[in-house]
């Protein structure tokens, strides 16, 4: 099904594939959970998904660690947390009342005496909430493993987490804060693969998006004088009016088990005007010279396969959690940068409401896309799906490969991750891409 420049459309149509997924990739890799900032007092938790799982990440009322534990009483397999997000004592199942810690140990039992001569152990493992293999955090963001083995958070980020520093490094504190909770949610009829592609698909923008990059682009150059600064919108929404040459000049890299970044010198981003104030606190935190580098860090998108993408320029995430072949839900999450005025907040909230947000007037188009390719992929008349586009001009370089920005080459990276992951290969990786 994966050819080295194009694959089999049951990659996105086939349950029993999406089954399999499941198992080898989303129970294998590190998966994205939360950020630390969420659970900043004891009892504090949220509930999400790691794949299929419904999992609680909590900060446990003794240690004060934040633990992911699976959200399923150990009795009869009640969810035992339907809240969002919340503060906790402990947990305790709504069915029989079993009540466990927020360690994930089960504490309680009403009427016990009926379990005597059974056996029926209060510190049995199969009683308490089960502890998700592995847990770690970079930089306040923790992801989770279902596989015991395997190689760590941070050989798993490699590159992308240079990513997470620089969203972390432009708060003259060195540290962000999730603003609320999860900000906003699309159901997408659609493969997960679908939105992971889009990420760094940048042959759509020009058609895709079209319509509100363009007028944009006719509003800038028609209604701003010369030299005045932009409306923060315009300033927002221009790039994705970008000509081919704009992203091709942008790059591409691609990197160790299916991540990539596209930008680098360049981005989206470059061309934002920040203000005064911020520049002056960054100066003071760190310096003219290392303030300059940190702003001059241009990525675009980074993806960190299978479930993460991370804008840091705009403090911006987007996390995805798979429920069906057909069926993903897409969260965007925003971050405050800790010591910055609001209006840094205020240019955060605007990209997340213009670009990603349900409403948004650049998210529904993609979505749209989605949806189409989702439903012409149901057709049996012709299986493959192309990723052929500068298949030939990959540049190898130290730590994966690099290209143009429209080339497919991320594409094509994902899915030799992908293969790896599906047939039991050791580590994924870059290289395989020539395969
Ligand atoms: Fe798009």
């Amino acid at each position: 099904m994966v050819q080295p420049d194009r694959v089999h459309r049951r990659v996105y149509t086939d349950p029993e594939v999406f089954d399999l997924e499941m198992k080898r990739i989303w129970g294998r890799a590190w998966i994205f959970i939360g950020h630390e900032s969420m659970v900043p007092e004891p009892g504090d938790f949220i509930t999400t998904t790691l794949g299929r799982d419904p999992v609680i990440m909590v900060r446990d009322r003794r240690s004060r660690e934040i633990r992911v534990l699976l959200n399923r009483c150990g009795h009869r397999g009640v969810k035992l947390e339907v809240r969002s997000h919340g503060n906790a004592r402990g947990f305790r199942c709504l069915y029989h009342g079993w009540s466990y810690r927020t360690n994930g140990q089960l504490a309680g039992v009403p009427h016990a005496v009926g379990y005597d001569g059974t056996s029926f152990d209060i510190k049995k493992p199969c009683y308490q909430l089960t502890h998700i293999p592995r847990t770690d955090s970079y930089r306040g963001f923790v992801f989770a493993s279902l596989a015991a083995e395997g190689p760590g958070l941070e050989e798993f980020l490699g590159d992308t987490k240079h990513t997470i520093d620089n969203m972390a490094d432009r708060s003259p504190e060195g540290r962000v804060e999730v603003v609320g909770k999860v900000s906003n949610r699309f159901v997408q009829p659609a493969n997960w693969k679908n939105f992971i592609e889009n990420l760094n698909d940048a042959m759509h923008p020009m058609v895709a998006h079209s319509a509100t990059g363009q007028a944009t682009q006719t509003f800038v150059s028609t209604c701003c004088k010369e030299g005045d600064p932009r409306p923060p919108e315009a300033e927002v929404i221009q790039p994705f009016g970008g000509s081919y040459q704009f992203f091709d000049d942008m790059g591409q890299t691609a990197l160790p088990h299916g991540h990539n970044y596209m930008g680098g010198h360049t981005s989206i981003f470059s061309h934002y005007d920040w203000p005064e104030s911020y520049i002056a606190d960054m100066t003071r935190a760190y310096g003219a010279a290392r303030t300059k580098e940190i702003l001059q860090f241009n990525r675009h998108n980074t993806t960190v396969y299978p479930s993460l993408a991370v804008r840091d320029a705009v403090q911006s995430i987007r996390v995805v959690r798979p429920v069906a072949h057909n069926e993903t839900i897409i969260e965007t999450w925003v971050f405050r940068l800790a010591g910055v005025p609001d209006d840094m907040l205020a240019k955060t909230l605007l990209y997340s409401r213009l670009i990603n947000a349900p409403g948004s007037m650049v998210g529904p188009d993609d979505l749209d896309c989605y949806l189409r390719m989702q439903q012409g992929l149901g057709s049996e008349r012709n299986d493959w799906v192309d990723f052929k586009r500068f298949s030939t001009a990959d540049r190898v370089t130290e730590g994966g490969k690099e290209s143009l920005g429209t080339s497919d080459l991320a594409f094509r990276n994902q899915y030799q991750a992908w293969l790896a992951y599906m047939t039991d290969a050791e580590t994924p990786s870059a290289e395989g891409t020539d395969a």
